[in-house]
C-alpha cells in the first residue's frame, strides 16, 4: 500500500485490526491470526494494516445465474490486491430464483440475516457484493445497509441473447409464450423444453428486463455499483475488466470511509424509482427497494412509487414490454444512457453520491443512447407514464400494477364505460394457490371467457410462505385456441418480472391474514379504476359483512402447514409486501442502531 493509503488506513481505524493486530490483547490476537494463516496468508499481510475486503460470493453450482462470479472473483482479487487490500472470499446462503422451492422469496431474508452476521462478526473492513439472480441483489443490499461498512456491488451480468429460428428468445418471457403454444398443441413436450432452453445460451442472469436486470440496474441507479456495470453481458471481456475495477474501487472506498449510508440516501432511492419506470422494471422492485430502504433507515413507501415514478416514460425496449434483450441493452449504452436522458430532462437528481466518489451527474451527464431503437429518446418513448400504479380498494389496502404492459386489447375488452377509458370490469375466477389453479384452469365448468379476471390468493409472504411468483396465469387452453392469449391477473402473490400480462400484484394484506381477497368468490364482478386508483369487488357491504363473519375465527384463507423450521419462523416475523416483506423485528432493532459497535471477542 502507498504511504497515503497507509495514512488513510490509520485514519479510518480498520475494524479488522481488532482481530488481527491488537497489542492490548495478545491472547485473542494470536487465536484470531493463527487460523487465518493456515492456508498460506502471511502474518505480515494480516498485520500490514491493509484493508480486508470480503467478497460475498453468491455464485455456486446451485445458483447458475451467479456462477460466473466464481471466475470473476479472480479479477476482483487482482483489483483488490493492486489497490492495497487483501481479499477474503466467503459463501452466502444460495438463492436461485427458479430452482428454490417453494420459492426463493422465502430465502431473501434468510440470506440477509446470515450475511449481516458474516459481515459484522468477521474481520471485514469492506465488502464486494456479487449480485445477479433476482433475490441475491436485494439480500446483499439489505445486509450492507444494516452493517453499513463500505460496500460495492458487482453484477454478474445477463446471459447472451437467446435465439430460436431467427428470433430472440428471452428468459422467462419465452416460457409464457411456450406454455401457450403447448396448450394450443403447436409444440410438444420436447419442442417446449427446446424452445425454453434456447433463451439461456450462456452463463449469466435472465437476459430480459425481469427482476434480475431490474435489480442490477437499480443497484447502479442507487450508486452502489460502478457506472455502466449492470448491463455488461456475463461472458464479455468488459465484465472481467469491470470486476477488476470494482476490486480496486472497494479499497478506495474503505480508505475514504464511504459507506452505504452515504450513498443509499432518499435522493438515491427516488432516482432508482424513476429509473425503474424508464427501464420498464419488474413489479418486484418496490418490494426489494422498500425493504432495502427500511434497513437503511430511509423513509420510502409505496406512495413514493406512485408520486415519483408513475409519470416517467418507458424508454428501454426490452422484453417483456418491448422486443430486445440484454446484449442489445448493453450495446445501446445500458443504465447510463437511460440516466443521462433522465438527468438532462430534470427527472433525476444528479447530486447523489455514488460508489466511485463521484456524483450521478459526474457519471452520466454526457451519456447518450447509442441505438435509438433499443433505448429510445424521452420525447419518443415506448409508452408515456409507464411507472407502477399503486391501487387500493375493498380487496386490499395496497397492490401494484405495471402500467407499461396494459395493451390496447385489454382496454378494448374490459372497458366498462366508453366515457371513462380508465375504468375496467371483469368477472373473478378465484384460485386458492397454484395447485388449485393448475387443477381447474382447463375445467369448462369454470365458464371462463374473454371478460374473466384470474385471481390467485394464498400466495403472499405468510400464506405461501415467502410470497411466490404464481400470479402469472395463462388462460384456459380453449381460450388460447380461440385467440385469447392473456387474461388479467390479480393476487396476493408476486409475478415474474418477465411476464407481460396486465396484472394487479403484491396485494396487501394477503388473504392468509384476512385481507379483502379472502372474501372474494368466483363470479363476483371486479372493477379496476386506474384514474381513481381503485380496485373493488362489486359486492354490497351487507354481503361483505356476512362473508367476513363467516371467516371470523379462522384469521383468513387457510394456508398449508410449514414444512421447515425457517418457514415457520419466517411466517411469524415477516411483514407484508407493501412494506418490503422484511423481518419486522430486524427493522425494529435497527431503529435503535444499525449494528452496534464491534462484536465481543469469541473466547
Ligand atoms: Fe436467476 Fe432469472 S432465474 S436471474
Ligand atoms: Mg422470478
Amino acid at each position: 500500500m502507498s504511504e497515503a493509503g497507509d495514512a488513510a488506513a490509520k485514519r479510518v481505524g480498520l475494524r479488522s485490526r481488532a482481530w488481527f493486530d491488537n497489542p492490548d490483547n495478545p491472547d485473542m490476537t494470536a487465536l484470531y491470526v493463527e487460523r487465518y494463516l493456515n492456508y498460506g496468508i502471511s502474518l505480515e499481510e494480516l498485520q500490514s494494516g491493509k484493508p480486508i475486503i470480503g467478497i460475498a460470493q453468491t455464485g455456486s453450482d446451485l445458483v447458475p445465474c451467479n456462477r460466473h462470479h466464481i471466475v470473476l472473483a479472480e479479477r476482483l482479487r487482482e483489483g483488490i490486491r493492486e489497490a492495497g487490500g487483501i481479499a477474503i472470499e466467503f459463501p452466502t446462503h444460495p438463492i436461485q430464483e427458479t430452482g428454490k422451492r417453494p420459492t426463493a422469496g422465502l430465502d431473501r431474508n434468510l440470506t440477509y440475516l446470515s450475511l449481516v452476521e458474516t459481515l459484522y462478526g468477521y474481520p471485514i473492513d469492506g465488502t464486494v457484493l456479487t449480485i445477479g439472480c433476482d433475490k441475491t441483489t436485494p439480500a446483499c443490499l439489505m445486509a450492507a445497509a444494516t452493517v453499513n461498512i463500505p460496500a460495492i456491488a458487482l453484477s454478474v451480468g445477463p446471459m447472451l441473447n437467446g435465439w430460436h429460428k431467427g428470433e430472440r428468445t428471452g428468459s422467462g418471457t419465452i416460457v409464457w409464450k411456450a406454455r401457450e403454444m403447448l396448450a394450443a398443441g403447436e409444440i410438444d413436450y420436447k419442442g417446449f423444453i427446446e424452445l425454453v432452453a434456447s433463451s439461456a445460451p450462456s452463463t449469466g442472469f435472465c437476459n430480459t428486463m425481469g427482476t434480475a436486470t431490474t435489480m442490477n440496474s437499480l443497484t447502479e441507479a442507487l450508486g452502489m455499483s460502478l457506472p455502466g456495470s449492470a448491463a455488461i453481458p456475463a461472458p464479455y471481456r468488459d465484465r472481467q475488466e469491470c470486476a477488476y475495477l470494482t476490486g480496486k474501487q472497494i479499497v478506495e472506498m474503505v480508505l475514504a470511509d464511504r459507506k452505504p449510508s452515504d450513498i443509499m440516501t432518499r435522493t438515491a432511492f427516488l432516482n432508482a424509482i424513476r429509473v425503474n419506470s424508464a427501464i420498464g422494471g419488474s413489479t418486484n422492485a418496490p418490494i426489494h427497494l422498500n425493504a432495502t430502504a427500511r434497513h437503511m433507515g430511509v423513509e420510502l413507501d409505496l406512495a413514493d412509487w406512485e408520486a415519483h415514478g408513475a409519470d416517467v416514460p418507458l424508454v428501454v425496449n426490452l422484453q417483456p414490454a418491448g422486443k430486445y434483450l440484454g446484449e442489445d441493452f448493453y450495446r445501446a449504452g445500458g443504465v447510463p444512457a437511460v440516466m443521462g436522458q433522465l438527468l438532462r430532462a430534470g427527472m433525476i437528481d444528479g447530486s447523489a453520491l455514488t460508489a466511485n466518489g463521484r456524483t450521478v451527474a459526474d457519471n452520466v451527464g454526457e451519456a447518450e443512447s447509442e441505438d435509438a431503437d433499443v433505448i429510445l429518446p424521452l420525447e419518443r418513448p415506448l409508452r408515456h407514464a409507464a411507472g407502477l400504479s399503486v391501487l387500493s380498494g375493498n380487496l386490499f389496502d395496497n397492490a401494484v400494477m405495471k402500467l407499461s404492459v396494459i395493451s390496447d386489447d385489454f382496454r378494448r375488452t374490459y372497458l366498462s364505460d366508453p366515457d371513462d377509458p380508465d375504468a375496467f370490469e371483469g368477472v373473478a375466477a378465484v384460485f386458492d394457490g397454484p395447485e388449485d389453479y393448475h387443477a381447474r384452469i382447463d375445467d369448462p365448468a369454470l365458464g371462463l371467457d374473454a371478460r374473466s379476471i384470474l385471481v390467485m390468493r394464498g400466495a403472499g409472504p405468510i400464506g405461501y410462505p415467502g410470497g411466490a411468483e404464481v400470479v402469472n396465469m395463462r388462460p384456459p387452453a380453449a381460450l388460447i385456441r380461440a385467440g385469447i392469449h392473456a387474461l388479467p391477473c390479480l393476487g396476493d402473490g408476486r409475478q415474474s418480472g418477465t411476464s407481460g400480462s396486465p396484472s394487479i400484484l403484491n396485494a396487501a394484506p394477503e388473504a392468509a391474514v384476512g385481507g379483502g381477497l379472502a372474501l372474494l368468490r368466483t363470479g363476483d364482478r371486479v372493477r379496476i379504476d386506474l384514474k381513481r386508483r381503485r380496485v373493488d369487488m362489486l359486492v354490497d357491504d351487507a354481503e361483505i359483512d356476512r362473508r367476513r363473519a363467516a371467516l371470523a375465527g379462522t384469521g383468513g384463507v387457510a394456508a398449508p402447514e410449514s414444512q421447515t423450521p425457517w418457514q415457520e419462523i419466517h411466517r411469524q416475523l415477516v411483514g407484508q409486501f407493501d412494506t418490503g416483506a422484511v423481518l419486522e423485528d430486524a427493522v425494529r432493532f435497527q431503529r435503535i442502531a444499525q449494528t452496534r459497535g464491534l462484536p465481543r471477542d469469541s473466547h
